[in-house]
């Protein structure tokens, strides 16, 4: 579209002149995703992309999490994220304190944290997890219960997989939470035949209500083999945008929900923050090693 045009120039022509990639997550809107993005992927393939990039600059475009998992892998590299507000309920609803509290409590207990989660609380964990891995690294444990923090849904949508016990905390995805089974059983008479995907952040009774649960990567494989002739994706609306170019044989009904963080980043937010270098994305050294020890031993599950 012509309203891009210009803004996705200069973002081709600075990353060039400076040396920078663009990892994009599946939440973004089609013109970055499609446009200026270099690497795509769910959170688990942008964490494992970080691990190699050959260049000087990364910018995520994503939320402050994930930029900050790729600058615990790349301590050498300059991380930008274009929006330092591009934050995530779940990051946000615990602190390093409570996860201090939580192995008080429950001596010996392994801690699994979800990679959405900053990295002061990284730094309290034994192992992180995606939503893409966490059945593998919690089983990798051999351990009858585990701590699995910050999402409560996706430790009890493991627990349900597993068996394995969770102590979990109370803190959710904004957008995934407010899905309900009711919403989805009406989507079902309404479009008879639909397939429904949700993602694991999504409540355990919606989860149950779905046909298939995966990460945003895994819905996409979930499509690219199924083939479905309508789907609907029960996470982040983005998702069925991006896709839609692609798969043209499957409709994609909604509902879906806005994610307000990972809208923050926009074509204009990203070639500032190749212009000017902002905002550079920080980790206090005293948080470094602990914390990118817990990314590091998820990447060898
Ligand atoms: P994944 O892409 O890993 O499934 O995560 C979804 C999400 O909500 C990231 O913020
Ligand atoms: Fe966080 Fe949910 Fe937004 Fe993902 S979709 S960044 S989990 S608030």
């Amino acid at each position: 579209e012509e309203r891009y045009a210009a803004d996705i120039e200069a973002i081709i022509r600075l990353k060039k002149q400076h040396n920078a990639v663009i990892l994009a997550h599946n939440y973004q809107t089609p013109e970055i995703f499609h446009c200026v993005a270099d690497i795509r992927g769910d959170s688990l393939a942008l964490a494992r992309a970080a691990q190699n990039i050959d260049a000087d600059i990364i910018l995520m475009a994503g939320v402050h999490f994930m930029a900050e998992t790729a600058k615990l892998l790349n301590a050498e590299k300059k991380v930008l994220i274009p929006d330092v507000a591009a934050g995530c309920s779940l990051a946000e609803g615990i602190t390093a304190e409570n996860v201090r509290y939580l192995k008080q409590t429950y001596p010996g207990v392994p801690v699994v944290t979800y990679v959405n989660s900053t990295a002061a609380v990284k730094a309290e964990s034994d192992i992180c997890c995606t939503s893409g891995n966490a059945r593998k690294v919690v089983e990798s444990l051999n351990v009858p219960r585990v701590i699995m923090i910050p999402d409560e849904f996706l430790a009890r949508n493991i627990q349900a997989e597993t068996g394995i016990e969770m102590i979990t905390w109370p803190a959710h995805c904004e957008v995934h939470e407010r899905f309900t089974p009711q919403e989805i059983r009406q989507y079902r008479r309404m479009h008879p035949g639909v397939k429904v995907v949700a993602h694991p952040e999504c409540p355990p009774e919606v989860v149950e209500a779905a046909d298939y649960s995966g990460s945003t990567a895994q819905m996409i494989a979930y499509i690219a083999e199924e083939s479905p002739k309508k789907v609907l994706l029960v996470t982040e609306c983005s998702m069925s945008d991006n896709l839609a170019a692609q798969y043209p044989n499957t409709t994609f009904v909604r509902p879906c929900n806005l994610c307000p963080h990972m809208k923050r980043i926009t074509l204009p937010a990203i070639r500032k923050s190749l212009e000017n270098f902002e905002a550079e994305v920080v980790i206090p050294e005293a948080l470094q090693e602990r914390a990118r020890l817990s990314v590091e031993r998820m990447l060898l599950v």
